[in-house]
């Protein structure tokens, strides 16, 4: 026969070392630049940063949002083709760091005066953007003023849909009918719908709620939601009483949804889609089974807590596009247990997906506390709890493999898990670096009941524990050159690559010695080969991932550099007793000068593109 060449590896770039620099590292071939960050102005009437954080709350609306997240790129259609070369880009702004975002006062306190002004600021900092980006001479470039630029934030009008929607635990002063939310937040991760629509995942809503009202305590379920009268710093209840527990008891049942927005029809009202389940959700990880029906994998990142799945009554026709619009609205809910293989101590075995039903699942039939399937639904975690689900060790992003349909969910850490609570999908105790786990429907069904599971890798540290028996140096395809923890991000692209980004410890010291910054690795899912693609700068997380349809170009977020966190250099200047943030808000550019090389005032994160200098595609 003909002389073939072997076909060409799916990894085919020079793996980067691990560092702890202030600055974005790829691999010899290939390029990052700074697409969008935290201030650009988005509409022709939007200001110009200013790098002194004097912007108004209002002001702050027109603006980039911060900590950049979850994202996807949704091509325009030019010439009856997804273009690789124009689209809208949708990118979550997750939270905001007050140490940056308020400049210091006459006193040098940034928190002081405390105005009603910095808590629409802050609210304003987060949500969505729906960005119109194009290359242009080579170079992507934000649209300013396209009529497609959109900003939502804690204050936009949502409306609540699906089966909890108008129930009474919905309803507020505000809003009798329980259907007319306000605002999103703590957008983490998200989905992509074949419909054309993006997903936003509402995770940490529990820390903008507090309240001062004397005698206020929190009930089980604002307990199993992690709500207190201290809440979490925002102090956003001092000023709005939207966000005061004891005023509007119900609001914080508004949040903690998956959000699905279309980025094409900048007039429409996102929609928060009950049927899916409230709890801290990551992403939303969407896929078509065989039979049409629409699947919706997610997890709910926190020590402990779960991964579900939804399954729609209804299916999707690609014919009928309207049709498809609230297939998110009626279907199932189920929840994971992973029960351990018959050979056990193997880190594999089989599992079930356990239906979270009021009616058709007798265990919560009984339960008292879900007075219908609503609050099964508003009360996620409980009915979880009820039917025997398996604890994990903080679910984060679930990618699904293009051509196996296996899924893969990244379980970050867990250092509060004790030796009596390990189980085989959580097999450490005092877990500092985190596991990939993956599974596959029985008979390749996304809609199946069963599956069987494996871990893809146990993170670990071969350079702090060479011993390759210890369970702290990681599964065997870690190694001392590709050594991280905390995987966070999660990704396939089309060829088959999978792309781990990190979100952990970045001191580089002790159980992370080596480890560096906070890093994008990519893995052959056949071979389990890793190879380090991308470091971060100072402080800083990697998070959210999209591609053009070509693969050519890969948009990557860099969230928060010069945040405190565990950073290796404390500075010399530090006063006793004062706190980092306080220090960070006097120096604003002492951890980090990424991305304007201290010319922008403050760190800023941002959306990067990455290209191959040879215009091929990325990971090849
Ligand atoms: Fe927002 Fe679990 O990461
Ligand atoms: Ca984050
Ligand atoms: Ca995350
Ligand atoms: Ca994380």
């Amino acid at each position: 026969g003909l002389a073939r060449s072997a076909p060409a590896p799916l990894l085919g770039f020079a793996a980067v070392a691990a560092s702890s620099g202030d600055e974005v590292v790829v691999p010899p071939g290939y390029t990052a630049r700074v697409l969008y960050r935290w201030g650009d102005p988005l509409f022709a009437h939007s200001p110009a940063w200013r790098g002194d954080a004097g912007e108004s709350g209002a002001e702050q609306a027109l603006q980039a949002g911060d900590n950049l997240d979850g994202m996807h790129f949704f091509p325009l259609t030019v010439g009856g083709r997804p273009s690789g070369s124009e689209g809208l880009l949708v990118v979550n702004h997750e939270y905001c760091n007050y140490e940056y975002l308020f400049a210091p006062g006459g006193d040098g306190d940034y928190l002081a005066p405390w105005t009603a002004d910095k808590v629409t600021k802050a609210q304003n900092a987060h949500g969505v953007s729906v960005v119109h980006v194009k290359k242009q001479g080579g170079v992507w470039k934000v649209q300013r003023g396209s009529r497609y630029n959109r900003r939502l934030t804690g204050n936009s009008p949502m409306t609540l849909s699906g089966p909890a929607a108008g129930h009474a635990l919905l309803k507020t002063a505000a809003d009798a009918s329980g259907t007319a939310a306000r605002g999103t937040l703590n957008n983490c991760a998200n989905g992509v719908t074949p419909w054309g629509t993006y997903l936003s995942c509402e995770e940490n809503f529990n820390a903008y709620f507090a309240t001062a009202a004397a005698g206020w305590k929190p009930g089980p379920s604002e307990a199993r939601y992690g709500l207190s009268a201290a809440g979490a710093g925002y102090r956003w209840h001092e000023h709005d009483a939207r966000f005061d527990l004891a005023a509007t008891p119900n609001e914080p049942n508004r949040f903690g949804w998956v959000v699905e927005i279309d980025p094409f029809d900048p007039a429409s009202t996102p929609k928060k889609r009950t049927a899916l389940g409230r709890f801290k959700h990551e992403n939303a990880c969407v896929v078509v089974a065989a039979d049409g029906r629409v699947v919706v994998y997610m997890g709910d990142d926190e020590r402990f807590e779960y991964i579900y799945k939804f399954v729609s009554d209804g299916v999707y026709d690609p014919r009928r596009p309207a049709a498809n619009r609230d297939l998110l609205d009626r279907g199932r809910l189920y929840v994971a247990r992973f029960d351990a293989g018959a050979a056990g101590g193997d880190f594999a075995g089989s599992g079930e997906w356990l239906l979270l039903d009021k009616h058709a699942n007798a265990t919560l039939a009984a339960d008292a506390r879900f007075a219908d399937q609503a609050e099964v639904l508003i009360r996620a975690r409980q009915a979880a709890d009820a039917v025997g689900a398996t604890r994990m060790d903080r679910p984060e992003w679930i990618a699904r493999h293009p051509a196996s349909g296996e899924l893969y969910c990244t379980l970050t850490n867990n250092s509060s898990r004790t030796a009596g609570q390990v189980d085989d999908a959580n097999p450490r105790a005092a877990n500092r670096w985190g596991q990939i786990v993956r599974w596959r429907e029985a008979g390749g069904d996304h809609t199946a009941t069963r599956f069987e599971w494996d871990l893809f890798v146990l993170a670990g540290n071969p350079i702090a524990y060479p011993d390759r028996g210890d369970p702290r140096s990681g599964s065997a395809n870690v190694t001392a050159d590709n050594s991280f923890n905390s995987p966070d991000g999660l990704a396939f692209d089309a060829d088959g690559r999978l792309w781990i980004q990190t979100d952990g410890n970045f001191s580089n010291a002790g159980h992370y010695a080596g480890q560096g910054n906070n890093q994008m690795l990519c893995a052959d899912p056949a071979s389990k080969e890793i190879r380090r693609f991308l470091v971060g700068p100072s402080g800083c997380e990697i998070t959210g991932l999209s591609f053009t349809p070509d693969s050519t170009t890969m948009f990557v977020n860099i969230q928060h550099p010069g945040e405190a966190g565990e950073h290796p250099r404390k500075p010399t200047g530090l006063a006793a007793g004062q706190s980092m943030e306080d220090y960070l808000a006097r120096h604003p550019l002492a951890f980090s000068r990424w991305p304007d090389d201290g010319a922008g005032g403050r760190p800023r994160s941002a959306t990067v593109v990455i290209t191959k200098d040879d215009g091929g595609r990325i990971g090849s």
